[in-house]
């Protein structure tokens, strides 16, 4: 008999102890808005006096720092881009003296310059505090071993998790990325009841075990701390069923800080808790840029509160969600697992698709497995999606052609477009090491 995800999940013990939390942590909505308005007001005329990108644009759009008198004249300040910084590539959006920067971090970019990102050593330190915070939050205590599979290098995931790990009390094993055996082989040494790992590459851990002979729920890990990815309900229920284990949702991006921006709470799984005594969030419609009110989903907007290096002010994420009311942490919003990427969105004959609802229907149709990726071609004049995925390793054969005519028609049924579905060979679709590459745009460009 196979024991469900509650029998098999172990016991975690009371909620946290309220004492445990930072002192930010408990605060009230009122006193957190009070807190974050004379953050704010600091930032935008930090952010003025400092980088002329922003007294250029405050300038265009004629306000100053001293309009910001409450939080609703935010949505008065101009927002920000990618653009922007790869624009003033290298350091040109840093606001203070290079010999004040500690530390410089960097997104790859797929096309174009990276894009670059500072710190000082108050920023360091806050970044630590917001990690050691979510690593609490998603359950992790001082005295836990952590086995941080986050890349480490110009990526902030290895080393953002890294110090707020160690600032929490843990005992890290710094991994990094890649060598699937090893990681193997260490997490069944080592004992560690915490990873932190991107969502993907832990499927290929637990795909590890179990082509080792060994039972992944058999390990001693307790809790995933998932995220630089989109990743579904579906996948959570995957991960801690095959791993026996807590799945949470982390969030972060390297212009904001790096990971722990947003932390889903382990008692509640309900979506992400932003800590917003150090990050501002606000959701626009991306097309117009209004300000979305509560409960409307929309584009990410971010305003750092107390970064000194680089502050950034009204940054588009270009992730989409919602904002919601706070459960575990009363006074803070959460915001709602990532639907996807403004960037990532399929446009197929007119129809709006994200690779998060394909997600979810490969994963609960019978016999397939959650490898799944998506290749977009041109047939004729028109734009042709194909899904390849592949099928679990005890799928019998003739339940292939069932299995891809299942999603192809809960795609048409759900989404309102009709795709081809091939159900491939176990293993033989492309792993991922770090954040997953789930598209593959092969169009024919005019
Ligand atoms: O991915 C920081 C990070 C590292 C977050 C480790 C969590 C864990 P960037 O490389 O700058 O930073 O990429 C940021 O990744 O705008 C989202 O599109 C995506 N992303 C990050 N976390 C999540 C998540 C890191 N939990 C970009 N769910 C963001 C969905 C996520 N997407």
């Amino acid at each position: 008999m196979t024991a469900t995800a509650s029998e098999s999940t172990r016991h975690l013990g009371p909620p946290p102890d309220q004492t445990l939390l930072d002192p930010a942590e408990r605060l009230s909505v009122d006193e957190l808005r009070a807190l974050q308005l004379e953050r704010l007001q600091w930032t935008l005329r930090h952010a003025y006096d400092n980088v002329p990108h922003y007294r250029q644009a405050f300038d265009a759009a004629g306000v100053h720092p001293d309009d910001c008198r409450e939080l609703a004249d935010l949505a008065r300040f101009p927002t920000t881009s990618k653009a922007d910084l790869r624009d003033n590539y290298p350091f040109g959006m840093f606001a203070v003296p290079q010999d004040q920067v500690r530390r410089v971090h960097a997104s790859s970019g797929t096309t174009g310059r990276p894009t670059v990102v500072g710190y000082t050593q108050r920023d360091l330190d806050t970044w630590a505090t917001v990690m050691a915070r979510s690593i609490r939050a998603a359950g992790g205590r001082p005295g836990d071993v952590l086995h941080n599979a986050y890349g480490y290098g110009l990526f902030t995931g290895g080393l953002g998790a890294h110090y707020g790990a160690e600032k929490l009390g843990c005992t890290v094993i710094p991994v990094s990325g890649g060598m699937t055996p090893r990681q193997v082989q260490l997490i069944t040494d080592f004992q560690p009841r915490v990873i932190m790992v991107t969502p993907s590459y832990m499927l290929t851990v637990i795909d590890e075990f179990e082509k080792q002979g060994l039972d992944p729920r058999a390990s001693s890990l307790e809790i995933g701390i998932f995220g630089a990815e989109p990743w579904t309900e579906q996948m959570r229920r995957e991960m801690e069923e095959r791993a026996g284990i807590h799945a949470v949702d982390i969030y972060g991006l390297s212009e904001v800080m790096g990971p722990g921006v947003a932390q889903e709470c382990v008692e509640t799984k309900d979506g992400l808790h932003v800590w917003e005594d150090h990050f501002y969030p606000e959701v626009i419609d991306p097309l117009t840029g209004e300000v979305l009110p509560e409960g409307e989903q929309g584009e990410l907007v971010f305003t750092s509160l107390t970064k000194e290096a680089m502050p950034v002010i009204r940054y588009r994420t270009r992730d989409l969600t919602r904002l919601l009311p706070g459960t575990a942490r009363p006074g803070m919003r959460r915001m709602e697992k990532i639907t996807g990427r403004t960037d990532d969105m399929i446009i197929l004959r007119g129809v709006n698709l994200f690779p998060t609802q394909i997600e979810e229907i490969v994963l609960r149709t019978a016999g397939l497995s959650p490898h799944f990726a998506l290749e977009l071609t041109t047939r004729g004049r028109m734009d042709h999606l194909t899904c390849r995925v592949e099928a679990r390793p005890d799928c019998p054969a003739d339940r292939r052609p069932s299995a891809a005519a299942e999603v192809a028609k809960a795609v048409k049924d759900t989404i309102g477009t009709s795709i081809e579905v091939l159900v491939v060979d176990p293993e033989t679709l492309a792993r991922s090491m770090g954040k997953l590459k789930r598209i593959y745009d092969n169009r024919d460009r005019a």
